[in-house]
């Protein structure tokens, strides 16, 4: 057995700060305070309900992840963010109608005392939003020097001990990488410049890293997958994870499709479309947002399916994905995927799906792990992009030179193994010759 990693203890108070206070955060921050009350089960945690196996199979060893390692309590958790909008967190929660009203009754009072801050907003990012709830500023530096306040100023009004910052924001057009996110010089400098390359949501992502806040992406935008960003996260010895929470129909795909690869099950096609009512579905229904949600949908099912290497299975895959915006369906999301897939001797067979998923109930628990998670690495030491964290995510980040690994299945053997390893236990092969030597 290793030596544990040192971790500073998991107590005093936590600060969760959410860009966006829609539908993804209200859940989240509803639920949590759902939870703590002992209404409701924190169902779809891993933090909260999963177990990990230690050492042998007949050791009969399967703690729950909390008591194996140390995670800050949910009675510690302090809630804010920003929003465009100035609706506080309780009425927000009413319009994004992901929960029911006797539920948000219970939690009111304290839904209702969370006010966003003014946003860092551009609406050159996220063509259909606007809102009046919006920092003015000099330059983009000024902008990123105003968020570091608000950071500051939220830890010391309510004594936190920590902090955590996650981006539930709405996706932003597509971007790739440029000069100006090479390195922290030209990025500061395109600060300065005012540079179109700065979207609202690297602004949020600097000021978290210059603080030294773990952050994570729940959206495909490029944000902190860049040099700039990671050597700033270096600097300050922050964790940083993303991009895209894996939900509905991703986290499907990534459930399925590692099966059907596994026994060898050629897919000539896999047609994914969606009903979707939400805000969300409203942004992603202009064509630049979509690209860029699109972009991390697509890009699941190669690593998967590794083409290259199964060139008779998966080379011709034709793979299409739709998002159609429909009000009437709300949160309530519906997929339907049809699969077309080819057996022993090229007979053909159809896999159909239709998924009727609710996004943010899907969503909330994986914020409540990310939280919780990040601020375990942070105590723990690591830091830069924790992939480890992939788990959650649709497009992992991932170190340049490696691809990322997409297949739930290993990434949850990657995400206990690196319980165990900070914990000093055995990293679990399922080897497994011992039990019949
Ligand atoms: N729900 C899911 O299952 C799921 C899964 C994966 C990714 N996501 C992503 O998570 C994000 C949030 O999803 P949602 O359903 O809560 O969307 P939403 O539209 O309900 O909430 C997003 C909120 O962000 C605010 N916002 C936008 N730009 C901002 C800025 N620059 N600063 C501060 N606030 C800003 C909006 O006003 C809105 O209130 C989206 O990008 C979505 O694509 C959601």
């Amino acid at each position: 057995m290793k030596n544990a990693t040192e971790i500073a203890p998991a107590d005093g108070r936590v600060g969760v700060l959410l860009v966006g206070l829609g539908a993804v955060s209200t859940t989240f921050i509803a639920g949590v305070l759902a939870i703590r009350k002992g209404i409701a089960l924190p169902i779809g945690s891993l933090t909260q309900m999963g177990t990990i196996r230690l050492g042998k199979r007949t050791e009969g060893r399967s703690p729950t992840i909390k008591s194996f390692i140390p995670l800050a309590s949910l009675d510690n958790l302090v809630f804010g963010g920003w929003d465009i909008f100035e609706d506080d967190c309780y009425t927000a929660a009413k319009t994004a109608g992901v929960l029911e009203p006797a539920l948000l009754e219970q939690v009111r009072a304290e839904l209702a005392a969370i006010k966003p801050m003014p946003a860092v907003f551009d609406q050159r990012y996220v063509k259909r939003l606007d809102g009046p709830n919006v920092k003015r500023g000099r330059n983009k530096r000024d902008l990123a020097e105003q968020v570091r306040a608000d950071i500051r100023k939220f830890k010391a009004d309510h004594r936190l001990d920590r902090l955590v910052l996650i981006w539930c924001g709405s996706t932003e057009i597509f971007m790739q990488e440029s000069a100006a996110h090479a390195d922290v010089a030209s990025f500061d400098r395109a600060l300065e410049e005012n540079s179109p390359d700065i979207p609202s949501s690297m602004v949020y992502a600097y000021a978290a890293l210059k603080e030294g806040v773990p952050y994570a992406n729940a959206a495909p935008n490029l944000t902190a997958d860049v040099p700039a960003l990671l050597q700033l996260a270096a600097e300050t010895n922050t964790p940083v994870a993303g991009k895209d929470l894996k939900t509905g129909q991703t986290l499907i795909k990534t459930i399925i499709a590692p099966g059907l690869k596994a026994r060898l099950i050629g897919v000539n096609g896999w047609y994914s479309t969606n009903i979707l009512g939400n805000r969300d579905g409203e942004v992603l229904d202009d064509p630049e947002s979509f690209k860029t949600k699109e972009e991390s949908k697509k890009s699941v099912l190669d690593y998967i399916l590794q083409p290259d290497l199964y060139p008779e299975l998966y080379k011709n895959l034709c793979h299409v994905v739709r998002i159609n915006y429909y009000p009437p369906r709300g949160d309530n999301k519906e997929g339907w995927d049809n699969i077309d897939l080819v057996g022993w001797l090229g007979y053909p067979m159809q896999l159909k799906i239709n998924f009727l998923c609710r996004d943010s109930i899907l969503a909330a628990p994986i914020v409540l792990d990310l939280v919780l998670f990040l601020d375990l690495a942070h105590r723990a030491g690591l830091h830069g992009i924790q992939e480890w964290l992939s788990f959650y995510f649709k497009s992992p980040m991932h170190a340049k030179g490696l691809y990322p690994e997409h297949d739930l299945f290993i990434q949850l053997v990657k995400l206990k193994n690196t319980l165990r390893y900070l914990r000093g236990e055995e990293l679990i092969t399922h080897l497994g010759r011992e039990y019949y030597d």
